[in-house]
């Protein structure tokens, strides 16, 4: 099964804002900037159907993504932005604590992380978080082109260390700039469908 259509369902603050149906979910955490929305655009091959933005901190909802009526990619507000005040960080919190808490239907949530930067302490919180909620720990180290080839090795290493990451718990590269790692990232929701028994299963989406 190829992607047909991929649409915008709804931005979210509160349950009752959420998607009604019970289509399974994944969703995609870290800090503001970090390429989650990137990433769900490459994903789908679409130019901009998650909003990116170079101004961060900018999106403070949780924002729905249809792809084809099997299921969702959900977009999570980005933290650690310096110049949001207190109460959005509080507002931020409450946001993502509802959502991760009470989802039924989110099959995981998928921490990114910057491949160039050591995780920020907000970076351990969020995956101690995700943990604690009974997801498996699916680490994705993004914007791999900024790094040398000698580099990334290292920085692997370090985030698995720095979020104390255990053998099973899966860390993956990539690069929503050159695709790399986009037929990896579909082989392992692929593989989440499956854990869950549900019948969904993606092709490679294209060449490379
Ligand atoms: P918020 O919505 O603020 O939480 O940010 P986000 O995590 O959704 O980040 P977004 O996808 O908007 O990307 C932020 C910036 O990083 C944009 O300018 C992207 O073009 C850039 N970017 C994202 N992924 C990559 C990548 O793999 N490589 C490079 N070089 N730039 C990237
Ligand atoms: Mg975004």
């Amino acid at each position: 099964m190829k992607i047909k259509n991929s649409t915008f369902v709804i931005s979210a603050v509160s349950p009752s804002q959420y998607p009604e149906d019970q289509l399974p979910e994944i969703a995609m955490a870290g800090r503001s900037n970090v390429g989650k929305s990137s990433l769900i655009n490459m994903l789908i091959n679409r130019k901009n159907l998650a909003r990116t933005s170079s101004t961060p901190g900018k999106t403070q909802t949780i924002n729905f993504y249809d792809i084809d009526e099997k299921f969702r990619f959900v977009d999570l507000p980005g933290y650690g932005y310096a110049r949001v005040s207190k109460e959005s960080k509080k507002a931020w919190g409450k946001i993502i604590e509802t959502y991760l808490g009470g989802r039924e239907n989110l099959l995981e949530v998928i921490l990114l992380v910057d491949s160039r930067h050591k995780p920020t302490e907000q970076d351990k919180q969020m995956y101690k978080w995700i943990k604690e909620y009974g997801f498996s720990g699916i680490v994705i180290a993004t914007k791999l082109d900024k790094l040398k080839n000698s580099q990334i090795k290292k920085s692997l290493n370090t985030i698995k260390k720095e979020l104390e990451m255990g053998d099973d718990e899966i860390l993956m590269a990539i690069s929503s700039s050159n695709r790399k790692g986009k037929y990896e990232v579909w082989e392992l929701l692929n593989n989440i469908f499956e854990v869950n028994e549900l019948d969904i299963h993606f092709e490679r989406q294209s060449k490379k």
